[in-house]
């Protein structure tokens, strides 16, 4: 953790997150990380979603966007599920001139460095232009995950979005050969130009011509396509492993549970199985059962993140046969997932592949299983099955045998442990990155100066 520096009048960071908690997350590990190098810190937020704010008693929060419960545009939105990602589409659209005026009240009273915003939330970009504000970027999913989406036209035009013939899955992606073609076709829309794909598009674009990117992710993880972006985007790059400095724990949106921590403390090293589907992910009632059918097979101890509302249908978890997760299983409704990723019980992580999560692992050298439900999911998985090998790609087939066998394969076969070796590797070398001349050292420091310069 950093040092504060308080000798020198503090200047301020504006950032702003996409309200959900898989971009709140990195968005306020990185506030902290600033507020620690100096910066005063302003968090703008929507009303829907918001952190505990009584957590960072060193921030100003202003809300925006969703302070008129008039607005039918907004208040006719769910809260929960894939239909709550609609706020996007609103706010890109007409949260321009909201914007503005606050960024003029903020810029009035003080001096402002910068403003940082998710990469997705593309319509900032014009607002901080008229404004001569300087605009950086926070990615919250991986280099090669920006590089796939900035590939769609092209992926497009070769037909991948809307394929036919459903026996070409298995192919590699032609000008990207890390890919699959089943990987492309999971994202589940059919062109580069419908709702989603534009709003890639201009996220691309809109990040693209920002003053800087942030990435929550480290040189020697994505060195080749590091190069790519240097060579095709002007502005510069940092890169900096965020659950190396914070645990995303003070802006979880759910209660932690930690009740579970005296049994795992008691569990052999390496012996349990942390099983999680992040934030927005929902099975069907049979898929949960095959899900818990397939964990209690594979004869492993597990930890189990049921969030409510995951099971469609049900509130939590009352479809379980009584008796059926026995003395071994464990299931709590929302973890501390960082610390339970760092403790020595902990063999392997069975993931949804959403970024954080991935990442995390990552940090902690904890070997993975991969069942990505949407959007960058798949393109995560398939990147660290076959390029970082630090584990087993399974799907969402979910079958109680293909699942059991892949728990297997990580936690006890003999493939096992070489990919629990390469995750240990891994994590060697973001922690390396982290020493004074690293990689990811460097990159902070220069995010501080470039933030200073302005
Ligand atoms: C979404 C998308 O799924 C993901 O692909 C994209 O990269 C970011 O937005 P989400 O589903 O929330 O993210 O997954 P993920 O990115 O993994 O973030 C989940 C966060 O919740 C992680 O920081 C994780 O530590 C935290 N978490 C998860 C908990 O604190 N407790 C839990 O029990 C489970």
């Amino acid at each position: 953790m950093e040092n504060q520096t308080e000798s020198k009048p503090r200047r301020r960071v504006i950032l702003f997150p996409l309200p959900f908690q898989g971009h709140i997350n990195p968005m306020l590990q990185l506030a902290n990380l600033l507020y620690s190098k100096g910066f005063s810190i302003t968090i703008l937020h929507t009303n829907f979603n918001a952190p505990k704010t009584s957590n960072y008693p060193n921030f100003t929060f202003r809300f925006i966007l969703d302070n008129d419960p008039h607005d039918q545009r907004i208040s006719n939105l769910p809260s929960h599920g894939m239909a709550a990602f609609n706020r996007l589409f609103v706010f890109n659209e007409h949260g321009a001139d909201e914007l503005r005026h606050e960024l003029e009240l903020l810029l009035a009273s003080e001096q402002v460095s910068c403003i940082i915003t998710d990469a997705l939330w593309h319509f900032t970009q014009s607002v901080a232009d008229s404004l001569n504000l300087p605009r950086l970027v926070l990615r919250t999913s991986s280099l090669f995950c920006f590089l796939a989406y900035a590939s769609f036209p092209l992926f497009d035009h070769l037909g991948y979005l809307n394929l036919a013939d459903k026996t070409r899955l298995e192919e590699q992606v032609e000008g990207f050969p890390v890919l699959k073609v089943k990987d492309i076709v999971k994202l589940g829309f059919k062109s580069s130009t419908d709702p989603i794909g534009q709003m890639l598009g201009n996220m691309v674009k809109q990040t693209k011509a920002s003053s800087g990117i942030i990435w929550n992710s480290f040189k020697e993880l994505e060195e080749p396509e590091l190069e790519t972006v240097i060579r095709d985007i002007p502005a510069p790059s940092f890169l900096i492993p965020f659950p190396k400095h914070f645990t995303a724990s003070s802006s979880s949106l759910l209660d932690q549970d930690r009740t579970f921590f005296p049994w795992l403390d008691q569990q052999p090293p390496n012996s349990v199985l942390y099983v999680s589907f992040g934030s927005t992910t929902e099975v069907d009632e049979k898929d949960f059962l095959e899900i818990a059918h397939g964990l209690v097979d594979s004869k492993q101890s597990f930890l189990w993140v049921v969030r409510p509302g995951f099971v469609k249908g049900s509130t939590w978890v009352e479809p379980l046969p009584d008796g059926l997760v026995g003395e071994r299983g464990r299931i709590v409704k929302w973890a501390p997932q960082q610390e339970v990723l760092a403790h020595e019980a902990v063999g392997a992580f069975w993931t949804h592949s959403g970024w954080n999560s991935t990442f995390e692992s990552i940090c902690e050298g904890v070997a993975m299983i991969f069942s990505p439900f949407m959007g960058d999911q798949a393109f995560n998985s398939r990147y660290m099955t076959d390029v970082s090998k630090v584990g087993v790609y399974l799907g969402t087939v979910w079958e109680r045998e293909e699942i059991s066998n892949a728990v297997r394969r990580v936690m006890v076969d003999e493939e096992g442990e070489c990919i629990r070796e390469n995750a240990r590797v891994l994590k060697q070398k973001a922690d390396v990155s982290l020493m004074k001349g690293g990689s990811s050292y460097e990159s902070l420091e220069s995010l501080v100066a470039y933030i200073s310069s302005f």
